[in-house]
């Protein structure tokens, strides 16, 4: 037992040491509980989910309503320059050479531009492409909730001119006859793997 003064101060200088180490850990404990779960959570949640929207011809469409029919599921804008109308294009020419397959799927565009994408802008716009593709546009709250169920990224981007446009995810996600994630289509993906993956998706099985 330490007794004088000389021996009591390292020990007692050692002693806090361990207990702040000790603290430390605790506390490095603590926030690796309340940050992992999360960083978990987003990695494994599943892709897709509930949401109810507005159709181009202004009707709702829910997710139980495409129950029982496979579905692809993209995300974008009526102003795209680029990515959307290659991707309605691809879509429209994939849907052609599925023949009457098509009709055992539903494809939906689902605008990240609701403001400016009402139901009768999509409407004017979708008549360039194929009649299986249904367009879907909400309030704000409403697409931010579905993109991120579908962990879609998008963006307004002032293009200077007091105008903007939007940054997106381009991927086309393929849905089961459940609602479950089932794979996804590349933007500019060759068109045989894009059949194939429908083709699959339309038979049941997962396309990967
Ligand atoms: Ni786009």
């Amino acid at each position: 037992m330490p007794t004088t003064e000389a021996e009591i101060r390292p020990a007692r200088r050692l002693g806090s040491i361990i207990a702040l180490a000790c603290l430390a850990l605790v506390l490095l404990g603590i926030a690796a509980m309340l940050v992992w779960p999360r960083a978990v959570q987003t990695a494994v949640s599943p892709v897709g989910g509930p949401f109810t929207l507005t159709t181009q011809a202004g009707e709702k469409l829910s997710d139980t309503d495409l129950r029982g029919k496979p579905f692809a599921i993209f995300f974008g804008f009526t102003r795209c320059p680029e990515v959307c109308p290659t991707t309605l294009w691809e879509t429209t020419q994939a849907l052609k050479s599925l023949g009457p397959d098509a009709d055992k799927l539903r494809v939906l565009f689902v605008s990240v531009d609701p403001t400016r994408d009402t139901p009768e802008f999509m409407a004017r716009y979708l008549q360039s492409f194929d009649s299986h593709i249904t367009g879907l546009t909400g309030t704000e709250a409403e697409i931010a909730a579905i993109g991120k169920a579908y962990h879609v990224y998008y963006e307004k981007v002032p293009t200077g001119d007091g105008d903007y446009t939007m940054n997106h995810t381009a991927l086309i996600f393929l849905m089961d006859a459940n609602g479950q994630f089932a794979g996804t289509i590349a933007y500019e993906e060759a068109m045989d793997a894009r059949l194939a993956k429908l083709r699959k998706l339309i038979a049941g099985k997962e396309a990967s």
